[in-house]
């Protein structure tokens, strides 16, 4: 069997865009060989990676738990299902706060809440590497993710395995930057989502605990008013549908200067809170 037998039978599925990227993806990140040509013959091995992988994509799993590979901000980085995929609007995010933050002081501490895979964390401390970057998790799976993530790539960021919703008063603090792509889902808005993000991604990392969408909205907030140090910022990727609430929820302090952003889709996605 060769490449194109597995194209034939991924194309009954998907786009032929879709189809390319996964072969791919395939090629570089399972079969180490991104210069495989579409005819050669395959190994036995090969073949049964691939039989595996067209099984899983047909049946739903996105590609990165495919592949166990993903890009995020110029970094690689591995993801199983225990962490949620590092989506293209929190690259964003962290772009926003390196551009607004190029001349951040030698040993400058910055805090991410809930960091799953460690992307955040990871790709902020590549970039502003002369500062102290920290990490908070609940989930001890993702920790271990994201320190075997920053272990490979060389990275120095100090991963904490706390609830935040219980015990973030355990963090060494005051900040000059929180950040924080929290979860946010309602329980009760699962009927409306995709079932695929519902079958293969962690619930922890997409669903509040209860059915108060602005619960780490509101316990940042609290937390970012005794823990930041003066004029300390707290960036947030948002729920698009709630921007205003979640403003509010900052702005009603009286001790923040709000500001959203909106994401490459035009959707109200990022919050910047600069404590007055
Ligand atoms: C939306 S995901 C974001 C993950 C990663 N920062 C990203 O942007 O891809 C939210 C993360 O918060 C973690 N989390 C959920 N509840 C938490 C809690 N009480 N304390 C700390 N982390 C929590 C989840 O396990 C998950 O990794």
């Amino acid at each position: 069997m060769t490449i194109n037998d597995f194209k034939t039978s991924l194309e009954e599925s998907f786009s032929k865009r879709d189809t390319e990227i996964f072969l791919r993806a395939i090629k570089e990140d399972l079969l180490n060989d991104a210069f495989l040509s579409s005819n050669d013959e395959l190994s036995e091995t090969q073949q049964r990676i691939l039989e595996d992988s067209v099984i899983a994509l047909k049946t739903g799993t996105p590609i990165a738990y495919v592949t166990g590979w993903v890009h995020f901000y110029t970094l690689k980085l591995q993801v199983d299902q225990t962490v949620l995929i590092p989506r293209s609007e929190t690259e964003e995010l962290v772009d926003l706060i390196l551009k607004e933050n190029p001349a951040l002081k030698e040993g400058s501490k910055i805090l991410d809440v809930g960091t799953g895979s460690g992307c955040i964390a990871l790709a902020l401390n590549k970039h502003l590497p002369h500062c102290r970057m920290v990490a908070c998790e609940k989930s001890e799976a993702a920790i271990d993710k994201a320190q075997k993530n920053s272990d490979r790539l060389n990275l120095k960021v100090e991963f904490e395995c706390i609830d935040f919703l219980a015990s973030a008063s355990e963090l060494d603090t005051p900040w000059d930057v929180i950040v924080s792509n929290p979860p946010y889902i309602e329980p009760i808005e699962k009927e409306r989502m995709d079932p695929h993000v519902i079958m293969h991604e962690p619930h922890l990392a997409l669903f509040t605990p209860e059915n108060n969408g602005l619960v780490f909205y509101q316990a940042i907030c609290d937390y970012a008013l005794e823990n930041l140090k003066p004029h300390g910022i707290v960036y947030l990727e948002l729920n698009e549908f709630r921007s205003k609430e979640i403003e509010s929820v900052f702005s009603s302090t009286g001790k923040f200067e709000t500001v959203v952003y909106d994401d490459l889709r035009a959707k109200p996605r990022m919050l910047k809170a600069t404590l007055i």
